[in-house]
């Protein structure tokens, strides 16, 4: 199993540019199956969890093309609306699968995700939502077996849920009627989403709102449908944070500055100079301190739950004490007991970690637990006196395209070990 080889302490500079995002190209790729054309996508990561979309498009009879962050899926020959444990159990999202197969054939054999390294994360409001919508619904051999004709109705989500709102907006597309969808995910990837479905002819109402109106497929549209995705605002927030992490100095490009506000705010409340020099790109700069910033994650424009380990890791050599409080998944804390190997002082309380800086980390040994805790432990070892090992690093590539080549780019001592 591959591990990085980290030596810390050099304060990183250059230019970066920022990568699609991960969170947005996952539901799109999935949408193609939706209309049977063929797609042009540009500004696709090369991850793993990429790479597992396309297995599953393929499996389902798609042909499909990917090179240099160009992806070409011709979805006109699916016929097979299944998404086997063997894929679905290696990336949550496959559950994406789940309301574009109902929407082109009225059924779908997709298998239940289980757990996660943080905990259960159900699935509770996609099923509910499907069901109101009229589909019958069983679960046999860990698989859900959904079928029926959709009919538009009203779905009022309990929470905000990124997936269960991608999920339903799909399958309101091949619904008889229209669907509202009250209390929707308004992150940037479900806004992207839209902008992508709404080129087959869809028409929904309310993008980037709570509110969503979605009326069924119109099929007198484009046969070739092209389409650029936003870049990666959790990609680009890592860098920001890899900036003061290592009291360095670096441009971030290739991003939306919109989709960034909160972690602009937090970063400048923790000391970071910041200039935006345009809507796409903006220079992150030590500026003498690192200050204490308590944050607690939240839904969009809320500071993101894909940012708390990053953000923890820079307030373990933080002038003082502070607080992360995790509000979307209570146990995602993986990678607090990885922080301490390096050195931190964190205690975990009720979803609540309590953070005592400590002026120095020192390098050691440590493990992944999921992506963003990957992130984050690379984040802390690049400021780390001395060398540290990360071991598995698959966790890494499932998010991040091409980590380490980005951060020699910025000057940091980096090895990929096989
Ligand atoms: C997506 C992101 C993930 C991010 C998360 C929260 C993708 C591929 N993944 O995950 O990176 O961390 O949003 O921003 O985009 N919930 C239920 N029942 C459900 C669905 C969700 O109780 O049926 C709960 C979850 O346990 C969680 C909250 O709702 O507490 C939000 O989860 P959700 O937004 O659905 O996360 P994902 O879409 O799985």
């Amino acid at each position: 199993m591959d591990k990085f080889i980290i030596t810390g302490g050099k304060a990183l500079s250059g230019e970066v540019v920022i990568s699609g995002a991960k969170n947005a190209v996952l539901p799109i790729m999935a949408a193609s199956i939706i209309k049977p054309a063929i797609y042009v996508i540009d500004n696709v990561p090369d991850l793993r969890d990429t790479k597992t979309m396309i297995k599953l498009l393929e499996e389902s009879g798609a042909q499909i093309d990917f090179d240099n962050s160009l992806l070409r899926i011709d979805s006109t020959k699916c016929d097979k609306p299944f998404a086997p444990y063997d894929l679905v159990k290696t990336m949550r999202a496959s559950f994406y699968m789940l309301g574009p197969f109902m929407s082109r054939f009225q059924k779908a054999v997709v298998s239940l995700p289980g757990g996660c390294a943080w905990g259960p994360r159900p699935v509770d409001f996609h099923i509910k939502a499907l069901e109101k919508m009229g589909a019958n619904i069983q679960i046999k051999d860990g698989n859900i077996i959904c079928s029926g004709q959709l009919k538009g109705t009203h779905i009022d989500f309990e929470k905000k849920s990124v997936g269960a709102t991608g999920n339903i907006i799909m399958a309101a597309v091949g619904a008889k009627g229209e669907t509202i969808i009250s209390n929707a995910a308004c992150e940037p990837e479900i806004e992207d989403l839209c902008n992508f479905i709404s080129l087959m002819g869809v028409e929904i109402e309310g993008i980037g709102t709570d509110e969503l109106k979605i009326n069924s497929l119109n099929s007198e549209v484009d046969k070739e449908i092209h389409y650029s995705v936003i870049p990666d605002r959790i990609e680009a927030a890592t860098f920001m944070i890899l900036a003061l992490i290592t009291k360095g100095n670096i441009v971030i490009d290739n991003i939306n500055i919109k989709h960034l506000d909160i972690v602009i705010e937090k970063l400048k409340e923790a000391g970071a100079f910041i200039d935006i020099l345009s809507q796409n790109k903006l220079h992150v700069k030590y500026s003498g301190n690192i200050n204490t910033v308590d944050i607690e994650t939240k839904e969009y424009p809320g500071f993101p739950t894909d940012i708390q380990a990053q953000w923890m890791a820079l307030m373990t050599i933080a002038d003082g004490d502070s607080k992360v409080k995790e509000n979307i998944y209570s146990d995602r804390f993986t990678h607090v007991a990885e922080l301490s190997r390096l050195g931190a002082n964190v205690k975990v309380r009720d979803g609540v970690a309590y953070i005592k800086g400590v002026s120095q980390l020192i390098g050691a040994p440590v493990m992944s637990t999921d992506i963003r805790a990957s992130a984050s432990l690379i984040l802390a070892a690049l400021s780390c006196e001395g060398q540290s090992s990360i071991s598995r690093i698959y966790h890494i590539d499932r998010g991040y395209e091409d980590i380490e080549r980005k951060v020699i780019g910025l000057g940091g001592d980096i090895i990929r070990v096989r």
